[in-house]
């Protein structure tokens, strides 16, 4: 499964862009389902179960895009100004490099060299090696991913992009894994989750299910001074009770810790207070829609190195396998 993230995290799939991803996903997942289709935005949506159609159906969420940056203008010395696409915080960005969507790499620095603090975004330019409009690779639009290789540093896997390149992993591999099913499971690898969940909204809509389950990371509380949340790096895949977005329905909570007991996986509950999933926005789509998420505990999310748990992330494969092999009734 190593080999499988790793591919993952390293193919650049800003939001809106993440047709390459989409191709690694399709050519992962293609002779396990009964059916795979794109929606009008660009998700993939896999279906397996019952052949007459029959039992829940049930929506799983992995977003595939990442964050990244989009060129503004390209002043007069060749350098080439940004926005971000989705949360990209300053402290992360010196010093860090990007790679366009064109090929064309570069290295993130700020105005005033030297400086202590990161500046804002508007005063940060991406250096290609030009020296002027003219000869510059990049022009207004074009879209990059930050560019970082994978690490294995054993149990601990860092990357770019594990947000949530390890919740479309957990997704596959469940699906591979996923041998007989009473329902009809749609599992669906949207996009534009980052810039506000857009995707996940239109798949829920089509989808139309009767129980979502987003898988995505979520923060953990166990570096020096860190977030106050009882999450931690490897005691187990998050069920989540409620973040910032959304409060995640009792009986969903309810139906995969009695999942995750029956099956003596490790499993932790989480209370996120900043950040939210494609959860919510199942959640909430058509007339309301019972929803849950499967978290993976992570550290230094939007940041080049995001970091996750190998155990915590097999045991959620676990888990959803767990769910959805059995009947369910919310009670
Ligand atoms: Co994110
Ligand atoms: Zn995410």
């Amino acid at each position: 499964m190593k080999e499988l993230i790793k591919r993952l995290v390293e193919t650049p799939g800003p939001s809106g862009y993440e047709s390459k991803v989409r191709e690694e996903v399709r050519a992962a997942i293609e002779k396990y389902a009964a059916e795979v289709y794109v929606d009008a935005l660009g998700s993939l949506i896999a279906r397996k179960g019952p052949d007459n159609g029959s039992g829940k159906r049930i929506m799983i969420s992995a977003h595939m895009d990442e964050i990244g940056i989009v060129v503004t203008h390209v002043d007069k010395n060749g350098f080439a100004r940004f926005t971000n696409i989705g949360g990209v915080y300053p402290r992360n960005c010196v010093g860090g490099r990007v790679r366009f969507l064109n090929g064309v790499q570069g290295v993130i620095g700020q105005e005033q060299a030297g400086a202590r603090e990161a500046l804002p975004l508007s005063q940060m330019y991406i250096d290609v090696g030009a020296t002027s409009p003219k000869n510059c690779p990049v022009k207004v639009g074009d879209v990059a991913a930050f560019e970082r290789p994978f690490t294995d540093l054993g149990n601990r896997l860092v990357s770019k992009a594990m947000d949530d390149r390890i919740g479309v992993a957990i997704a596959i591999e469940t699906l591979r894994q996923l041998e007989d099913t009473p329902h009809q499971v749609y599992f669906v690898f949207s996009v534009q989750e980052e810039v506000g969940l857009r995707g996940a909204t239109t798949s829920a809509y089509g989808v139309n299910p009767d129980i979502g389950i987003a898988v995505d990371v979520t923060r953990s509380g166990d570096t020096p001074n860190g977030p106050k949340m009882a999450v931690k790096l490897g005691n187990g895949p998050a069920i989540k009770v409620r973040d910032s977005g959304m409060l995640s329905d009792p009986r969903v909570v309810a139906w995969m810790v009695a999942r995750a007991e029956e099956a003596r996986l490790p499993y932790q509950l989480e209370v996120l207070e900043g950040g939210t999933t494609d959860a919510r926005a199942i959640q909430i789509s058509r007339a309301g829609v019972p929803a849950g998420c499967l978290s993976v505990p992570s550290r230094y999310i939007h940041s080049p190195s995001e970091m996750v748990d190998f155990n915590d992330v097999q045991n959620g494969v676990k888990l959803l396998v767990a769910m959805l092999s059995q009947p369910v009734e919310l009670g």
